[in-house]
């Protein structure tokens, strides 16, 4: 994983199979919708409709865990496992508002590619370039459906260059799609020279699929309109003359992604698309880590927690911890050592999100992803090992982008604002910086929805209304550097100095001049908009 390079290493069957992957989109896209018929074909679920119906209609069912039950735990849609063909896809949700941008990077750092989901009539959207952007960072793999291809939607070219255009990454048609809107009766699978028809009666049926030798197999005629037929050749032959072919190392180093149409809503082109993960892959990816790499194929255990998830439910503080197994292959109720603390830990209940029947993991293999309950020990960013010392790297912590005070309705509650606060900063919700003079707390946040998040959350699961308020801060920097340097430059600026939540120094100002100031004048030091989480 997050690793540029995708080396080909001959893993286990058990590990070669897994296929970890996040679909990213701008809303309304329809990945809710793919997402569903995803878990429908690894028959997961019976029926479309059920990702949708969380909650309450979720929560009756009877294969629910007693777990969720007694605690309402919502880790429902986090993270989903399920078969197809042979594979075994972990598929992992990334939080659908921009405002979450952080916890999408983090969950991007637990996949090992993305699927991008485009409406066909609206193209590359604000939030489809944002997370490309995140996961080009990464170098992440990317598969593309264009959606809602039974609708009114662009010409197949003007969509194919648009992507290329404006995400700068070569785009090879996986199919193509045979008219549009109403005349569209499907695609042209060119990878496995088949027809796909779509079934408009029956939109959870999966339609014919016609094996043809060929564009001048004459079985196309017999099921494609004439003049469709003809623009279908002209398009295929304009197509192989002006895109790329595909080509799986370019593929795999981010360069270059396939891209499928479909309609997920008519179930369209899902299986063709789920297909080509399986088969293009990536496999479970070397994670970065300190002081080495770990490797899928090594035999002993090691996994991080990429997301924490407080408990809904204010009556307990218990937390998941997602971990993404970097190798190894885990057995329930294995002891591992949680790195930074040194300490052993048993791992005796931890949740494996197979959606078609959630149960407690027996075992889990690189590349799959459980959930630990855990009262807070488990941290973002922290290693569990069998007693190795690494750590595994590439999970940041942004600088927030906006600051507020926040106080507690009640002076008397401080205490318990504290605590309440510190467990947000650890989920990574929101940075707490507690300032190195005078008394209260700064809020720190990525986009503004999260203070209101906060604010309810605060209140729901700790009884506690607060008050956020304009700060006279707008920039946190972390600080790092020679003791000296630091003990000096921490005196001379405490007012404007905090601690975050792991007591790391933190310079707040409203300017950044001063950032370019104390650069200048402490040129020891390190002034930091990001900081590892380990
Ligand atoms: P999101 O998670 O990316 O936000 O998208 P979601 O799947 O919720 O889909 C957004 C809307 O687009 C939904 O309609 C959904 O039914 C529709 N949709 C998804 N795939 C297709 C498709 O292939 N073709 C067409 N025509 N529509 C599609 P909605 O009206 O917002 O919701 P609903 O009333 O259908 O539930």
């Amino acid at each position: 994983m997050s690793n540029a390079t995708h080396t080909a290493l001959v893993l286990p069957d058990e590990i070669a199979r897994r296929r970890t992957f996040a679909i990213i989109s701008h809303p309304d896209a329809g990945k809710t919708t793919l997402t569903e018929k995803f878990l429908l074909y690894g028959g997961a679920i019976q029926m479309a409709g059920q990702v949708r119906a969380k909650g309450e209609a979720r929560r009756t069912r009877s294969d629910f865990m007693q777990m969720e039950k007694d605690r309402g735990i919502s880790v429902s849609a986090s993270a989903m496992s399920f078969d197809f063909d042979g594979y075994r896809f972990n598929l992992v949700d990334t939080p659908g508002h921009s405002d979450f941008s952080e916890d999408t990077y983090r969950t991007l750092t637990a996949v090992d590619a993305a699927v991008m989901v485009i409406d066909g009539a609206k193209g590359v959207e604000s939030q489809t370039r944002k997370l490309f952007e995140v996961c080009r960072m990464r170098d992440l793999p990317i598969l593309t459906f264009c959606n809602k291809m039974d609708r009114e939607s662009r010409d197949t070219f003007d969509i194919i260059d648009e992507i290329q255009e404006n995400l700068a990454i070569d785009v090879t048609p996986a199919s193509w799609p045979i008219g549009v809107g109403r005349d569209f009766v499907g695609c042209y699978d060119v990878i496995n020279d088949r027809l796909e028809l779509m079934d408009r009666a029956d939109r959870n049926k999966v339609a014919g699929s016609i094996k043809i030798n060929g564009l001048e197999d004459p079985k196309l005629a017999e099921h494609v309109p004439a003049h469709l037929l003809d623009q279908l050749k002209e398009e295929l032959e304009m197509a192989r003359a002006l895109l790329p072919a595909f080509d799986r190392q370019a593929f795999l180093d981010g360069t270059m992604t396939p891209i499928w149409f479909g309609s997920a809503i008519n179930s369209f082109g899902v299986q063709e698309l789920m297909a080509g993960i399986a088969k293009f892959g990536p496999e479970p990816q070397v994670q970065k880590a300190t002081p080495r790499p770990i490797s899928p194929d090594e035999t002993k255990v090691m996994g991080y927690v990429f997301k924490v998830q407080a408990n809904m439910d204010p009556k307990h503080r218990d937390r998941v911890a997602f971990v993404r197994l970097a190798s190894g292959h885990f057995k329930r109720g294995m002891k591992l050592t949680h790195v930074r603390t040194k300490k052993p830990m048993a791992i005796s209940n931890p949740v494996l999100f197979l959606a078609s029947d959630r149960e407690l993991a027996e075992e889990a293999w690189a590349g799959d992803i459980m959930g630990i309950p855990n009262h807070g020990q488990l941290r973002i960013g922290d290693t569990l090992t069998e007693g190795e010392d690494i750590r595994v790297t590439g999970i940041p912590s942004f600088a927030p982008e906006l600051l507020q005070t926040v106080r507690a309705g009640d002076p008397m509650k401080a205490k318990h604002l504290e605590k309440a606060l510190m467990q947000f900063a650890e989920e990574g919700a929101a940075k707490v910086f507690k300032p190195a003079i005078g008394s209260g707390f700064i809020v720190g946040v990525v986009g503004a929805l999260q203070f209101e998040v906060l604010a309810s959350r605060i209140e729901l699961e700790y009884g506690l209304p607060v008050r956020f308020d304009a700060s006279q801060f707008t920039s946190a920097r972390w600080v790092t550097g020679p003791k000296a340097e630091m003990d000096k430059f921490i005196n001379t600026n405490k007012q404007h100095i905090s601690y975050d939540h792991d007591g790391d120094p933190v310079f707040l100002t409203r300017l950044q001049w001063d950032i370019d100031r104390i650069q200048r004048d402490y040129p020891t030091l390190t002034l930091s908009a990001t900081k590892e989480m380990m």
